[in-house]
């Protein structure tokens, strides 16, 4: 058994994998995460108190960061600040959580000599044409969009350069869209499914053409734990499920498995510097790790999405109401 560092496992994809830990292995799991508007106590509720603990604090804090590094085996680092939107409003915590934060992360594990692995997206490739038979590999050259994904690929490289320059025993994975329990409802398919729910229309950036190739975050955790038991160090893995679909594809089937008409969506103001298309080609992962996803099929994990959302809306509620008046403000 191991003890674990998990940052930002309070927020959407880090509490999933605290939980897949949980329900999947043996480890103890220490969970470091400032509790931003993204992330809540909430969402490890339930979990059992001598297998995971909760401190709060921030990852830019060297003071706070040092000793939880000293006691762990490994460190899996999630914890940013994750939305697109947000990033074009105020890029400033971005630069803070995404930059200095990683960097201190790193410079703790160089100095206990621990294991990191980076939690990472695939927007740090930019984006593909519709047509384009390509998809991004390990290969891709770095070309990010946003205040968001340029954070991202900044973080990115500092770890390349931690472990070259420094011999820190890191991976990092790049993952596409993730869609599941526990997803602020900032974001697109939360955000939708609880339109739906309020009865208010489902909101599509332009004309909707954009393709994601989303992945359920359960396949996303399986993967993580793969990289960080066998993948190889210094070593970048795509994360994928041959999973796209273009936004307007998803919103008509989150209406029709809400019983409601295919149209009944509004088209509202397009995203500045808007990423037309992400896919992943995930073979490295599937090739030599072994790994592939279990859910195939994306309209049953957006129905029990949906599901889930139903039945917990002492969960979303609150941070919808902050959300929605964000969103007001961009015409969104
Ligand atoms: P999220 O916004 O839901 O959660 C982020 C968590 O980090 C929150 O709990 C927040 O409180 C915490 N946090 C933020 N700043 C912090 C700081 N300075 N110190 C400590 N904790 C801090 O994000 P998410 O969607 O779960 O994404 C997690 C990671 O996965 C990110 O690194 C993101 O770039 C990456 N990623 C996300 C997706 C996706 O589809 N959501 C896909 C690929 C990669
Ligand atoms: O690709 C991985 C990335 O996926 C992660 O790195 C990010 O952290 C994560 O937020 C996500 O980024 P996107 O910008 O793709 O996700 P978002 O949910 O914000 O939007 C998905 C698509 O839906 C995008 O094309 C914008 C569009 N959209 C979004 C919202 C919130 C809408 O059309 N309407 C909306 O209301």
């Amino acid at each position: 058994m191991s003890n674990l560092l998990i940052t930002g496992g309070a927020g959407f994809i880090g509490a999933n994998f605290v939980r897949y830990l949980i329900e999947n292995t043996d480890h103890r799991v220490t969970v470091l995460d400032k509790l931003t508007y993204a992330g809540s106590r909430a969402s490890l509720a339930g979990l059992p108190g001598d297998r995971v603990n909760l401190v709060v604090g921030d990852i830019v804090d060297a003071d706070v960061v040092a000793p939880l590094v000293e006691n762990a085996d490994a460190v899996v680092h999630f914890a940013a600040e994750s939305h697109n939107d947000n990033s074009l409003e105020d890029p400033t915590p971005f630069l803070s959580t995404n930059i200095i934060g990683t960097f201190t992360l790193l410079e703790a594990v160089r100095r206990a000599g621990t294991r990191f692995h980076h939690i990472s997206t695939d927007e740090v490739y930019g984006d593909l044409e519709l047509d384009d038979p390509e998809r991004f590999t390990e290969s891709t050259p770095y070309n990010p969009s946003s205040p968001y994904s340029s954070t991202k690929a900044g973080s990115d490289l500092l770890v390349r350069a931690w472990v070259r320059s420094f011999g820190v025993q890191a991976t990092i994975s790049n993952c596409s869209n993730n869609y599941g329990p526990l997803q602020h409802v900032e974001k697109f398919i939360p955000r939708q499914i609880t339109n739906v729910i309020d009865g208010v229309s489902p909101r599509l950036y332009g004309q909707g053409r954009n393709v994601r190739d989303w992945i359920h975050v359960d396949d996303h955790s399986s993967a993580v734990l793969a990289i960080l038991e066998r993948g190889r160090i210094g070593e970048t893995y795509l994360i994928g499920a041959d999973g796209e679909r273009s936004n307007v594809e998803v919103v008509e089937a989150i209406l029709g498995l809400m019983g409601r008409d295919a149209g009944a969506y509004d088209l509202v103001t397009d995203r500045a510097g808007h990423d037309l298309r992400y896919a992943i080609d995930s073979s490295k992962l599937r090739d030599e790790l072994g790994w592939a996803p279990s859910f195939g099929d994306f309209e049953k994990g957006l129905e029990s999405t949906i599901a889930w959302y139903r039945s917990n809306e002492g969960w979303w509620r609150e941070q919808k109401h902050a959300a929605e008046q964000k969103y007001a403000l961009t015409g969104q």
